[in-house]
Parts: structure tokens; C-alpha cells; sequence
């Protein structure tokens, strides 16, 4: 079995970012994302701490906007109206999940997609599922890239996804079929799963139960991606896929931590440049 190093792949990603910056600054081309985020959820707080961060390393500006649990929709609404006026703010971020008062979906709707890096705006899904250039939902495209940064080949290819939110299952399926995968989409109401999961050559699995996936949903030989993030009862970070259980069976398997969790970052990131590149 061969470790799909996610982190090391992020790091390097990043410098190739890096580069692409200072190059558009001396084209006097600059850019700063804004990221909001509403109620002080703790593991909200660490994502948008290393998404600021990751703006400061590869050179662009970020503002954030934290706002009380209990701000309204309205009042969100207006602050992301003035982001999308404001001509030095290319890109735009709202942390979810958002407090149960404020509709999720309005929120995604008000964003322009021109700034709307994390690729949740209809105009960018419809986008992507015509095939054309858009920004890509951060996490599915780092497993993109994981793969092929990885050598795995995938156009013909048997991919299974289980899980089909709208962040990761349903563009992820979208994203291997642009790559010529044969793609199959499972979920909680699929019931046969081990028998289709273990057909698959990539597996990708985004369900969000910790250690689901075991030895018998896996080919021998398979590819196998964890999108999962959760604490183990030792309190200790794992995934979807039970990871000793599968580590030998698999050709290649992402680790949890250091597998996908350091590609959204990166994916961010190259969407916050590409923003600043269509400026
Ligand atoms: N919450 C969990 N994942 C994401 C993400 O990719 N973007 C945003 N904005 N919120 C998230």
C-alpha cells in the first residue's frame, strides 16, 4: 500500500501559488479574500484560521468578518452586498454551517460568482455540470488533484462515491466523469453498497460516519479516498474508511489527518488566484 500524502501535495501546490502571486503583483494585479463567519462554532474557527493563514503564505490579502450568533439574515445579506461592490475584495467566503435562523441556501445565492471562491453558487454548479470554466467546490477538486498528482490513471476507470452532498458527493461524481470515470453515486438509502463499493477501482467516500468503510467494501487493489474528518472514541482524528482495516487491501489510501483535509485549503487558494486572475 503506497500513502496518498495529501500534505505534502497541499505544500507544494501552494508554493506553485505562491509563484503565480508575486507574478500578478508585478502585473499590478492583486486580490483579498473575505471570509465571514457567523457564531463561534469551534471547528469553524480552525478552518477559517487556516484558510487566513494560507492567504497570508501565498501572498494575498483576506479580511474576516465575525459575527454574532445571533445576526440576522438581513444583516448578512447586506454585508455580503457591500463585499460584492467593493472592487478590492475578490473573492468571498461564508463559513458553514450557518446558525438554523438564516436560510443556507439565500446566503449562497447572494454571493457573486465572479468572488465566489468555494464554488456553492448555482451559477458555478450549473457551470460545472456543462463542462465549462468555473470555480469548483474546494474539496472535490483536491481529490482531483491528489489523484493525478498521485499518477493514478482515471479516465475509463469503475468510481464509486458514497455520499451525495451538494459540497463534496454530487460535484465530485461530476468532476471523475469529466475525467472519463465510470461513476456510480451511493448513499444512506443504497442497499446493496458493499457489493457496489467493492466493484470500484477509485473509491471515494464522503458519508460522514467515522470508520464505516471497511475491508469488504474494498477491492483488492483499489484506490481508496477519505473525505471524512471525526474523533475516534480515543478522541483521536480518523475518517469514513476504517483505515487499518483497508490499509492493505488498497493500492493507494489517503490518510486521515494529511490526506484531503490539506487539498480544500489548497483548492481555496487556487480558486482566491484564479478570481484574481479574471479580475
Ligand atoms: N464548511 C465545511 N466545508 C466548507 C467549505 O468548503 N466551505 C465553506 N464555506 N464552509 C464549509
Amino acid at each position: 500500500m503506497e500513502l496518498i500524502d495529501g500534505k505534502a501535495i497541499s505544500a507544494e501546490i501552494k508554493d506553485e501559488l505562491k509563484l503565480k502571486v508575486e507574478k500578478l503583483k508585478s502585473e499590478g494585479k492583486e486580490g483579498c479574500l473575505a471570509v465571514i463567519q457567523v457564531g463561534n462554532d469551534p471547528a469553524s474557527s480552525i478552518y477559517v484560521k487556516n484558510k487566513k493563514k494560507a492567504c497570508e503564505y501565498i501572498g494575498i490579502g483576506s479580511v474576516s468578518y465575525e459575527l454574532s450568533e445571533n445576526t440576522s439574515e438581513e444583516k448578512l445579506l447586506g454585508v455580503i452586498d457591500d463585499l460584492n461592490k467593493n472592487p478590492d475584495i475578490t473573492g468571498i467566503l461564508v463559513q458553514l454551517p450557518l446558525p438554523s435562523s438564516i436560510c443556507e441556501d439565500n446566503i449562497i445565492k447572494a454571493i457573486s460568482p465572479e468572488k465566489d471562491v468555494d464554488g456553492f453558487h448555482p451559477v458555478n454548479v450549473g457551470n460545472l455540470c456543462g463542462g465549462r470554466d468555473c470555480f469548483v467546490s474546494c474539496t472535490p477538486a483536491g481529490v482531483i488533484e491528489l489523484l493525478k498528482r498521485s499518477n493514478v490513471d482515471i479516465s475509463g476507470k469503475s468510481c464509486v462515491v458514497i455520499g451525495r452532498s451538494n459540497i463534496v458527493g454530487k460535484p465530485m461524481a461530476l468532476l471523475m466523469l469529466k475525467e472519463n470515470a465510470t461513476v456510480t453515486i451511493c448513499h444512506s438509502k443504497t442497499p446493496n453498497l458493499k457489493e457496489v463499493a467493492s466493484k470500484a477501482d477509485i473509491l471515494i467516500v464522503a458519508m460522514g460516519k467515522p470508520k464505516f468503510v471497511g475491508a469488504e467494501y474494498v477491492k483488492k487493489g483499489a484506490v481508496v479516498i477519505d473525505v471524512g474528518i471525526h474523533r475516534d472514541e480515543n478522541n483521536k482524528m480518523c475518517g469514513d474508511v476504517d483505515f487499518e482495516a483497508v490499509k492493505d487491501i488498497a493500492s493507494k489510501i489517503t490518510p486521515v489527518p494529511g490526506g484531503v483535509g490539506p487539498m480544500t485549503i489548497a483548492m481555496l487558494m487556487k480558486n482566491c488566484v484564479k478570481a484574481i486572475e479574471n479580475k
